[in-house]
């Protein structure tokens, strides 16, 4: 019987706990008992893959819907998807929702009192190259109040979901922006252990990626697993 190389264990400082107590759903959601570790077999380590159509080429600019223009601030999202040993991860389908400029989901769950957007969705997809690079356009997101605790508001940030080439790399985060004052106060953000593993998840300023007159640009770069992989949002 072949026997299969499982993927090497993750940093535990670099993902959040599942019990944060000032994250105050994590007090509900949180196990009870101890995990049962299961060993990585065939089914983690190669799949299952993200089978997307043929023809989609991903949404690389999510500032133009329904016949017209987003409101708020145009901005640049690009960087590399790479693997627990640096390889680039081509072909791979990153996953992305975030409010609107004013702080506002396109969802019927937020009731947030703040404008909603005709013309921005703020969902879509890219999918990597053959060197692992994304790149999309979209609107920077704007803050917005949660109730987890009083006068509580979520820094800036958007959602990413990725599909890596196995079952246990995948991941879902947050990415968020340099110099944001809300970021020391999240509950979410803090929950990460270790505070280079937080920096992690903050995108850099890129002149280079910026279009003049039209966007500024931020370098995000993803590691799926390993030592200097990028936290999960939430524990896995
Ligand atoms: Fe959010």
């Amino acid at each position: 019987m072949a026997s299969f190389v499982g993927y090497r264990p993750e940093d535990e400082k670099a993902h959040p706990p599942y019990l944060y107590p000032d994250y105050v759903s994590t007090r509900k959601r949180a196990p009870s008992r101890p995990l049962i570790r299961i060993p990585h077999t065939v089914s983690e380590i190669t799949g299952p893959r993200l089978v997307r159509p043929i023809s989609a080429a991903g949404s690389t600019d999510l500032t133009r819907f329904n016949g017209g223009e987003a409101l708020g601030e145009r901005i640049i999202v690009a960087g590399r998807v790479l693997d627990e040993d640096g390889r680039p991860l081509p072909n791979l389908t990153l996953e992305i929702w975030q409010a609107n400029a004013a702080g506002r989901y396109a969802h019927e769950a937020d009731k947030h009192d703040a404008p909603l957007d005709p013309h921005f969705s703020g969902s879509g997809y890219v999918i990597t190259d053959s060197e692992g690079n994304y790149r999309f356009l979209t609107i920077r997101p704007g803050a917005y109040p949660w109730a987890n605790h009083y006068n509580a508001w979520r820094p800036s940030h958007i959602h990413f979901s990725l599909f890596g080439p196995g079952f246990a790399s995948r991941l879902v985060t947050q990415m968020y922006f340099p110099g944001d004052p809300l970021l020391e106060l999240d509950p979410i953000f803090n929950s990460i252990p270790d505070p280079d593993a937080r920096k992690r998840l903050v995108a850099s300023f890129a002149i280079e990626l910026t279009i003049p007159e039209r966007a500024l640009g931020y370098r995000f770069d993803f590691i799926l697993r390993g030592r200097n992989s990028t936290p999960m949002e939430q524990a896995r």
